[in-house]
């Protein structure tokens, strides 16, 4: 009988991705997913350290296995819990000690030894049940930064879905001042060029018709091509989109204001596959800030950016990061990142108030802003893109967009898919429908999403990259 297999995920799209490739890593040893922890022989926690309470979340959650454990029998020795992800890899020893039950603590650097730890854990916890005392788990720690590239261990499923992501490149090695990716993922590092074509190929195989390339800082990317040359992450997508057939969108994220080259501002305008749409953190509008989190930009970097982008591709949305109240945020400069919004227009943001992180330079800054001033900040910010993101969307009632199909939605005969500017819409189509290009009316604006009706159905409608190719 197959075993069940439950990964909760934290966090970015990365830690998804990664997640997605422990189920695979697991499937040989006859591991296959549930969605119910309760039912799982093994339970993999796949965290994200990037702001607080991270660990705290980690630890009740592993409260509440406990107790799931207790259900599944005396010693709960039928199933394994695994951490892992950043908060492993920042915090593994302290995961073991508090919670002595956990069987494997792994960063996100190692976890393609999964499936050797998990045959450890196995055999450790075999040897331990016999044993009369308190239960406790295999204890098994690796969260070092190996030689190996993990992505040489890494396989695809058969089956992926129409949006599938494509990890390109890993780490960091900006060091802002606030970030704890550099520490939890490691030095940046680049997955070389054919590697990434075929994963490409193999998803699209398997169903997929958009790839996000992922990264930390996606446009830092610098992988090796066959010849030994070094590839952009622009010649990368342009080697996508000429050489995987059906692949009909591309999209990258998360980006770098300062690694926006040339050529990849130029391939918005003439890659029709890459989608207008583009997530580029630029965090603050005061450059007094951004010095002090060490973005290695200004704010007027990032407007030049984006009038660049906007030359090369006129409808070009965009999402960005905000932080406000870190050390040191005045009301001038807290204004300056709102005065940024207004001009810039964002059809999408994140905005976090600063949380301290131990180990980054600027948890022991001074200055500290207090947490109320955060809090309405954070508001007034808030308020603001929010009313931008609404302001585009209703912008798009009337009109008629290509529409990639990527699953079904909640209700029968309902599917969502998503817009060249990355905006659910839930349409009433056959599901035999996914993974094609329609073109959709937009009809109305739902509470997180658009509505829309079938306009077209052409098997490749005016938009899509196959008709663009011929
Ligand atoms: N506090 C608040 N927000 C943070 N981010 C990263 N570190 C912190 C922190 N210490 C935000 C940044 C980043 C996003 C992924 O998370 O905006 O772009
Ligand atoms: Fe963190 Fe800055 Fe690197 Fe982004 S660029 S991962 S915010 S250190």
């Amino acid at each position: 009988m197959a075993k069940k297999l439950f990964i909760k995920t934290y966090g970015c799209q990365m830690n998804v991705y990664d997640s997605a490739r422990m189920a695979e890593l697991l499937a040989p040893l006859g591991y296959a997913a549930t969605e119910d922890a309760r039912d799982a022989d093994m339970v993999i926690l796949n965290t994200c350290h990037i702001r607080e309470k991270a660990s705290e979340k980690v630890f009740s959650e592993l409260g509440r296995l406990r107790a799931d454990r207790r259900e599944r029998g005396a010693a709960g020795e039928g199933m394994i819990v695994a951490v892992a992800g950043c908060v492993a890899q920042a915090e593994g020893a302290e995961i073991i000690r508090r919670a002595p039950e956990v069987d494997i603590v792994l960063g996100p650097q190692t976890y393609h030894r999964l499936p050797e730890l998990v045959a450890r854990a196995t055999r450790a916890r075999a040897e331990k049940v016999a044993k009369p005392g308190p239960f406790r788990g295999a204890g098994l720690l690796d969260t070092e930064f190996p030689a190996e590239s993990k992505f040489d261990a890494l396989t695809v499923a058969e089956t992926s879905p129409v949006s599938a992501f494509l990890a390109v490149q890993e780490g960091c090695d900006k060091f802002c001042t606030f970030c704890v990716v550099p520490y939890t993922r490691g030095a940046e590092f680049s997955r070389p060029v054919a590697q990434i074509i075929a994963e490409a190929k193999a998803l699209v195989a398997g169903g997929a018709r958009e790839v996000t390339l992922l990264g930390q800082n996606v446009n830092a990317y610098h992988g090796e091509a066959a010849d030994g040359s070094t590839w952009s992450l622009a010649r990368l997508i342009r080697a996508l989109a000429d050489r995987v057939p059906d692949l009909m969108r591309i999209r990258y994220t998360t980006s770098h204001p300062r690694d926006m080259d040339d050529d990849l501002i130029a391939a918005h305008g003439d890659v029709p596959q890459l989608m207008p749409f583009l997530h580029l953190p630029v965090q603050s509008g005061s450059d007094r800030m951004l010095e002090a989190m060490n973005r290695q930009h200004g704010a007027d970097l990032f407007r030049r950016v984006v009038g660049r982008l906007r030359d090369a591709r006129p409808d070009l949305t965009l999402s960005s990061d905000f932080i406000v109240g870190f050390p040191g945020e005045t009301e001038v400069d807290f204004a300056a990142t709102m005065d940024l919004v207004r001009e810039t227009g964002f059809v999408m943001a994140y905005s976090f108030k600063y949380s301290p992180r131990a180990g980054t330079p600027a948890a022991v800054m001074p200055a500290q802003v207090p947490e109320a001033e955060k809090d309405a900040r954070l508001a007034q910010l808030q308020d603001l893109l929010n009313t931008q993101q609404r302001d585009f969307n209703r912008a798009t009632v009337g009109k008629v967009l290509p529409v990639l199909l990527e699953k079904t939605g909640r209700r029968e005969g309902q599917l969502v898919g998503k817009t060249p500017y990355a905006q659910a819409v839930h349409i009433d189509a056959d599901p035999a429908m996914l993974g094609r290009m329609i073109d959709v009316r937009i009809e109305d604006l739902g509470r997180f999403s658009l509505k829309g009706s079938v306009e077209t159905m052409p098997f490749v409608t005016a938009h899509s990259p196959m008709e663009v190719r011929a």
